[in-house]
């Protein structure tokens, strides 16, 4: 039996920095108000022409190369987006064809800001039965040409950012090494709380000029509810990770969440009396990067040496579905 151990990660944002400034000049909204409800001060955007995939590779050459991989050592690709380039194919199929790596297995996962969390499930049991021995995961969101920016949009808007983060995953034999455990969870009950109803292949035609004028194609959350189900199960499944293996949170180097709202990592912080120092924040920089946040926050935590070889990390999320998952890992 293998464990999958984190060997790489690499993350890439494009290079246009949108402030809260910026997004005043849209829409009838202030940095004060963006500040003091999420924590956020900047995000990026991409140009005309950029796909989640693109954002992707440049992401997957760093954590390649961290990895001291080449992409034809690559044994399969999972890719995590709400915001493919096309409806199809998906983007994983894209990535492989960039990095010119083999013609592996690529899979796109749908599962919002949790996908990468579910992502990491995929290539661990993958690792584990001894399918694959390197597996790429990548989350990559490209949102800023699907926001409405006019001020009805303005809540769900301000929150979003483009981005990608990616890790690589090695079959180890080392016992005290890689991912203990994955818990996934989803309850469909409140799927129109979060989501992009239009266009929608129950619909003939799937979207119609009327739709967009009236910028029902847009997504639309109920943001207090969503908030307050993300506090909740990101404290459970938290408590759950911690359990299961036999941890408490002295044990504990660091938390890694999902960044929606830097409220709500503050609250799941407080409910578990958790020192600050032990949950990593960069939301004032990127926005909610939905399904890379946890892949540009892991490679920041790495980076700034915050933690070490040997340390238990735990990566949470909550997003749309909804679904939320903790991911807990030795380094
Ligand atoms: O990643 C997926 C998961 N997503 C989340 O977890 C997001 C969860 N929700 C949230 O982060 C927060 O609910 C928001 C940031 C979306 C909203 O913050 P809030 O503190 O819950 O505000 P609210 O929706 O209760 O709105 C308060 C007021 C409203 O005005 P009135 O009705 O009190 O006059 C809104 O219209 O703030 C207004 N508002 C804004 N004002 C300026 C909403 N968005 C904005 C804005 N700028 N961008």
């Amino acid at each position: 039996m293998y464990r999958a151990k984190i060997v790489g990660t690499g993350f890439y944002v494009p290079p246009r920095v949108i402030t809260n400034h910026d997004l005043e000049k849209l829409m009838d909204t202030s940095d004060e108000w963006i500040q003091q409800r999420t924590g956020i001060k900047e995000r990026y955007y991409v140009e005309d022409g950029v796909g989640a995939s693109d954002l992707a590779y440049e992401a997957s050459k760093r954590a390649l190369e961290s990895a001291g991989l080449k992409p034809e050592d690559i044994d399969f690709i999972v890719f995590a987006t709400l915001s493919p380039d096309y409806t199809f194919p998906g983007s994983g199929v894209l990535l492989q064809q960039k990095l010119s790596a083999r013609h592996v297995g690529a899979l796109d996962v749908r599962d919002q800001c949790t996908g990468f969390l579910y992502s990491l499930m995929v290539a661990d049991n993958a690792i584990r039965v001894g399918q694959y021995k390197n597996v790429l995961v990548v989350g990559a969101e490209v949102h800023s040409t699907g926001l409405d920016y006019s001020t009805e949009g303005r809540d769900v808007t301000v929150l979003f950012g483009d981005g990608a983060g990616a890790v690589i995953l090695t079959a180890t034999e080392e016992k005290d090494r890689g991912i203990l455990s994955t818990h996934l969870y989803s309850d469909g009950t409140y799927a129109d709380r979060l989501w992009a109803e239009w266009p929608s292949s129950r619909r003939l035609p799937r979207v119609t000029h009327k739709i967009l004028e009236e910028g029902k194609h847009f997504p639309k959350m109920d943001g207090p509810f969503v908030f307050k189900h993300a506090v909740r199960r990101m404290v459970e499944v938290i408590k759950e990770a911690l359990d299961t293996n036999g941890y408490t949170l002295d044990d504990v180097a660091m938390i890694i969440p999902h960044q929606a709202n830097l409220r709500i990592n503050q609250m799941v912080a407080r409910q578990l009396k958790l020192p600050e120092n032990k949950m990593y924040n960069n939301i004032d920089r990127y926005g909610n990067t939905t399904a890379a946040t946890i892949p540009i926050a892991l490679t920041e935590v790495l980076e700034k040496e915050l933690v070490k070889d040997g340390d238990l990390i735990i990566m949470v999320s909550f997003g749309a579905g909804f679904t939320w998952a903790s991911v807990a890992a030795i380094l």
